[in-house]
């Protein structure tokens, strides 16, 4: 399936780019952004007023998922078994700490109908990387990213499904005007604030480079 069919069909569910100068840097997210929480390191490989490409390192997480034709009608669901895990129901019967961004895997039509399936994740804390606490719910497993490079579009707001697929819209025109190969049978969103945040909320849209 090509990108713009996917469009045209993430249409259904709701449905400019600026040189910039290439730039190698260490990069962090402020505090306000992740609320002091940890969150994934990154390495920021290029960056334009419209969004910035990032190098991420080998990751862990927690993850649980679903099929579904709307994220917004599974995505309270997915959160609630992944928060169940962080809230003792583990093997080690522990508290975990919440981390910054709650990571979302959209793969398109994957389930019957063409229905998205979408997997939810939360990276572990760093002192759980070496031997993650196993879940005891079989929805939920460990999860192991490689390194990836991931072009990101960040905006404000309670975002709502029809506001990530305007951004990953916009994301994807920028990157094919630009000529830039991506993947494009899945994208992430990524949401750094939980429901009682009310000012300077910043999600993001994620599509892997190829
Ligand atoms: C960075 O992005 C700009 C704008 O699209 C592009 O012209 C340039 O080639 C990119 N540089 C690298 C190193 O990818
Ligand atoms: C969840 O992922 C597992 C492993 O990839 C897969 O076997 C299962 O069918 C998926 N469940 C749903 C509801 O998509
Ligand atoms: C992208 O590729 C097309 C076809 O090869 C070419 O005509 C166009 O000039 C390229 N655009 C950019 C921004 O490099």
């Amino acid at each position: 399936m090509t990108f713009s069919k996917v469009v045209t069909i993430l249409a259904s569910w709701l449905v400019v780019s600026i040189a910039g100068a290439a730039i190698t840097s260490t990069s962090s997210l402020s505090h306000d952004i992740c609320h002091g929480l940890e969150y994934p390191k990154f390495t920021v490989l290029n960056k334009t007023a419209d969004w910035e490409l990032r190098h991420y390192g080998p990751t862990k997480w927690v993850s649980t998922n679903t099929t579904a034709m709307f994220r917004d009608d599974v995505t309270s669901q997915l959160f609630s078994l992944l928060f169940r895990y962080i809230s003792k129901e583990n093997a080690a019967h522990t508290k975990i700490d919440m981390t910054a961004p709650v990571a979302t895997k959209i793969i398109h039509g994957q389930g019957p109908n063409y229905e998205s399936e979408l997997i939810m994740h939360f990276m572990l804390p760093f002192a759980y990387w070496d031997s993650p606490i196993a879940p005891t719910n079989p929805a939920v497993t460990i999860q192991e990213w490689p390194a990836m490079d991931i072009y990101v579009r960040s905006f404000g707001g309670f975002a709502k499904e029809a506001d990530y697929m305007d951004n990953l819209a916009k994301l994807s025109e920028d990157l094919t005007g630009s000529n830039f190969s991506f993947e494009d049978a899945f994208f992430f969103t990524a949401g750094y604030d939980g429901p009682y945040t009310f000012v300077n909320r910043h999600n993001e849209v994620w599509i892997q480079k190829k």
